[in-house]
């Protein structure tokens, strides 16, 4: 049994990836969607960093088409235990202090589990994301403004109703503008 508040961020998940998501990216939604209907274990508690002051202005700046997936987030976001990338160095000033991500579903998450991750990463303004890769394919959805940018892909804005797709493997990165970012990433794993 999972709490009503996770089944209302997936169900809002399910639609919102459904309506943004075409072929390969499409597929990979499926993956995670089928997976998620089988409730993992209760995973870590709760612990904040200053940079999630920037989600509530991120949330009240979100496209009418995901406020119900905006809406479904901020009823889970303060049970998430935030933390900064494992890379991160506090001698880098501006991603150390400007950037956090979360898991909801998957190693690490509110929900623990190992076939798929479901997270969140909020940047403040005028962040670099620094590029990475990972084995898994990912589907991400801004809830912000925001730009996307892989080794096959020059910087892209994906707009606030679309979604971005990386394959397997590939290096990628992303970065805020003049606006707090906040988008919500998914992988099978
Ligand atoms: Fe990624």
């Amino acid at each position: 049994m999972r709490h009503p508040d996770i089944d209302a961020f997936l169900a809002a998940s399910a639609l919102a990836l459904r309506a943004a998501t075409k072929g390969a990216a499409a597929r990979a939604a499926e993956v995670v969607i089928s997976r998620w209907q089988a409730a993992g274990k209760p995973g870590v508690a709760a612990e904040r960093l200053p940079v999630c002051d920037w989600i509530a202005p991120a949330l009240a700046a979100v496209a009418p088409e995901r406020a119900a997936l905006a809406a479904a987030f901020a009823a889970i976001e303060g049970q998430l235990r935030w933390a900064r990338r494992a890379s991160a160095s506090i001698h880098e000033q501006t991603f150390w202090n400007g950037h956090a991500n979360a898991v909801i579903l998957g190693p690490g998450g509110l929900e623990a589990r190992d076939d798929l991750w479901v997270g969140v990463t909020v940047m403040a303004p005028g962040v670099d994301y620094v590029d990475h890769h990972h084995a898994p394919e990912e589907v991400y959805l801004s809830l912000s403004p925001g730009e996307w940018w892989n080794s096959d892909m020059d910087w892209t804005d994906p707009g606030p109703i679309s979604a971005i797709y990386n394959p397997p493997g590939i290096t990628h990165a992303m970065r805020s503008g003049k606006e707090p970012f906040l988008a919500l990433w998914y992988l099978p794993l």
